[in-house]
């Protein structure tokens, strides 16, 4: 690489190195702390996981208790600061509401110094802790309704659940959501975790940081494609539509996208949908299967043949949306439920970054002009 050179977006460049996760995008594995998210999906909780992410090895009994319970101790949030959300306009985009509500959450427990560790640790803690109750918080609030205290006796997952509809998840309900938060929970180097460590190496509050990283992940080229992939399956409407629609839609655009199809590191199907598509029809089994799921499936049989040979299968927003969708959650919760589930991954490469810190401080290539001159503003026409 020459020395002025630019890589967009840094594609390929790597930027730190991290013992975090790894994806081996031909062999469809993605693995945290080298256990593949398939078996976590499976066996782990989200707490677990969390834990994992943070600490390297999965915990002892008895540092998981211990856990969970610093992590029910910090799920409450201040009357104070339900009163700020409550002034929150009620259209606002609950991610924006979210990283209002990360960075006031912030004042309320001021980290003055990132080298003490007992400090981070309590941050760590009531960041993954309240963050669900933030997210359930201004929901509820700006539909008129009073926000749901947590549930002690609840999980994460089946808390957050709790907070957000004021009644408890049936088991299969409340697995499929922890699944979800495990399979969302980490992914490498994405926009927002570089994010998360650019903030992170000036520093900054762990506050400030998460909630950097949740601006990051509002917008649509990370965080937002399950909601376009509802949008494409009800454009769609029934199974026997979905040929004529997509031979319809190559015609008119030979370059087409088909939205959660394609991934930049998978080239084979995504392990998390695969997961996903598992619970799915586990939940499916309680209730009727929805129509939207069924599109999905013959949508993904139709594209294998079509787009297969140039490694474009599903990704993990394929299923999460109809997911999500099956189980009463609004559409624009989706990507904060994302960040609800990332916050354990973004501070993991916080504490990684802090480590062994030194602030980015990239470089660029001027384009601008040289040696202009300053005309005083009466000389100008
Ligand atoms: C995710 C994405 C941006 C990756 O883009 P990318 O790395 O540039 O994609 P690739 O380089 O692997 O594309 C290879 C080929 O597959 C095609 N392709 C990629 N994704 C496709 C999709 N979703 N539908 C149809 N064709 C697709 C590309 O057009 C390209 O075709 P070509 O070789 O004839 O030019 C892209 O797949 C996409 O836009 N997907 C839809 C949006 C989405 O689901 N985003 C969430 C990602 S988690």
């Amino acid at each position: 690489m020459s020395q002025m050179e630019i890589i967009p977006g840094l594609a390929d460049v790597p930027v730190a190195k991290s013992a975090v996760s790894l994806i081996d995008g031909k062999n469809a594995r993605l693995a945290y702390r080298g256990i593949s998210v398939e078996t976590l999906a499976r066996d782990s909780s989200f707490e677990e996981t969390s834990w994992l992410l943070l600490k390297g090895d999965l915990p002892t009994q008895r540092q998981l208790a211990d856990f969970h319970h610093e992590l029910r101790q910090r799920r409450k949030i201040k009357y104070k600061l339900k009163e700020v959300i409550k002034n929150f306009p009620e259209q606002g985009h609950p991610m924006d509401a979210l990283q209002a509500s990360v960075a006031a959450l912030g004042m309320f427990y001021p980290v003055r110094d990132v080298t003490n560790s007992a400090a981070n640790w309590d941050a760590t803690l009531r960041l993954i802790a309240s963050m669900p109750t933030l997210v359930a918080a201004f929901h509820r609030l700006r539909n008129g309704d009073e926000p749901v205290d947590p549930h002690p006796d609840l999980d994460h997952a089946g808390n957050f659940y709790w907070m957000l509809f004021e009644r408890e998840p049936s088991p299969s309900i409340r697995k499929v959501l922890d699944a979800c938060l495990i399979l969302h929970a980490e992914h490498t180097m994405n926009a927002s975790t570089f994010s998360a460590r650019v903030t992170g190496s000036t520093l900054s509050t762990p506050y400030n940081t998460i909630a950097a990283a949740v601006g990051t992940l509002a917008g649509p080229l990370h965080g937002g494609a399950n909601e376009e992939v509802l949008a494409m399956l009800d454009e769609i409407g029934t199974v026997e539509n979905v040929k004529p629609w997509l031979d319809a839609k190559r015609a008119a655009t030979p370059s087409f996208k088909v939205m959660g199809m394609g991934h930049r590191v998978y080239k084979v199907k995504d392990p998390r949908a695969t997961v996903l598509q598992e619970l799915a029809e586990h939940v499916f089994s309680e209730m009727s299967r929805p129509k939207k799921y069924e599109v999905a499936i013959e949508l993904e049989k139709y594209c294998a043949g079509i787009y297969g040979t140039k490694g474009v299968w599903p990704n993990v927003d394929f299923f999460s949306g109809v997911v999500y969708q099956s189980l009463g959650i609004p559409t624009d919760l989706f990507t904060p439920i994302f960040a609800v589930a990332r916050v354990a991954g973004w501070l993991s490469h916080w504490h990684e970054q802090l480590e062994n810190n030194r602030i980015f401080r990239p470089e660029q290539v001027y384009t601008g002009k040289e040696n202009a001159s300053y005309v005083p503003l009466e000389k100008r026409p």
